[in-house]
């Protein structure tokens, strides 16, 4: 007699992986597109914000990847930056920033990117990041470590903000009250800041060692997500980013080199370690 078995498939990760990574850099060439005629694109603003901002290659790149996931695997949920979300109570959700760095993207300034990331029963499980004008695809599956192209990452050695850089952001939304006072003591400790226009990168680029930290006062999941995965996957720190709603209010965001990442906590004041 043959039993009909009861153990639900397993979770096909690497199909993900494989997936995201080709979906992400094809988003990001047909962001490509856009971008060579950027000119002709309108730009909206989303809030009162100045850098707040989205043109119909935000919304296309979004419905683009979105479609390829869901031919994919229908099973899984989404939240994007330009759609909203769907399915969030689904095993698997993709987080999704079809554009990170608009406002460096309306402005042909080339610090711009596609993140996708994936939740796996809540947890940061694989992240990509694909930058089409430095040729550079960021990727990590939780376990099987994070790369740039075929190079493995790994952040700095530094153990104080002197020997490196450190990445920052800010916007209008709530937390900026927290910005100069970060800047103020990274100065005085002798560290320098940089800001790229694109949470995400900055967030790989601690991944990768190029930066020694990212502080941002108030980003959303889809910002950062993906690194977070990248971060975890070479023994970088972050903040309980996802604690309490911040997967769809946001919150404050630090990641660092193991080094220097206590160093970095202590300026932003335990403030960060508040909910969203
Ligand atoms: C923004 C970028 C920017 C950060 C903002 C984000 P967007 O994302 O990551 O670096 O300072 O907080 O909103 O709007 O370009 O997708
Ligand atoms: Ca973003
Ligand atoms: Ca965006």
């Amino acid at each position: 007699m043959i039993h009909e078995s009861t153990t639900a498939a397993p979770l096909d990760l690497s199909a993900r992986y494989t997936a995201a990574k080709c979906i992400a850099q094809e988003a990001a060439n047909r962001g490509m597109d856009y971008y060579r005629r950027r000119e002709e694109l309108t730009v909206l603003n989303k809030s009162e914000d100045a850098t707040d901002v989205v043109s119909v290659a935000d919304r296309d790149l979004e419905d683009f990847i979105r479609q390829a996931l869901t031919t994919l695997f229908p099973e899984d949920g989404l939240l994007g930056e330009e759609r909203g979300s769907e399915g969030l109570d689904a095993q698997c959700v993709w987080v999704i920033d079809p554009i990170d760095g608009t406002a460096c993207f309306v402005n042909g300034l080339h610090n711009w990117c596609v993140s996708i990331g994936l939740l796996v029963d809540g947890e940061p499980a694989l992240g990509v990041i694909a930058d089409p004008n430095h040729h550079e695809l960021f990727h990590a599956l939780k376990g099987q470590g994070a790369f740039v192209n075929d190079s493995p990452l790994k952040p700095h050695k530094a153990t104080h903000v002197r020997e490196g850089l450190v990445g920052v952001g800010t916007t209008h939304r709530p937390g900026k009250a927290h910005f100069l006072p970060f800047l103020t003591k990274l100065l005085e400790e002798g560290g320098m800041f940089f800001r790229s226009g694109s949470g995400a990168l900055m967030t790989a680029y601690v991944a990768a060692g190029r930066l020694l930290g990212y502080h941002e006062t108030r980003l959303y999941a889809w910002d950062c997500l993906a690194g977070i995965v990248m971060l975890n996957e070479v023994g970088g720190r972050t903040n309980d980013f996802l604690r309490g709603n911040a997967l769809l209010e946001g919150g404050p965001f630090l990641a660092a080199c193991p080094g220097v990442y206590e160093q970095l906590e202590a300026m932003t004041g335990n403030w960060i370690h508040e909910d969203a």
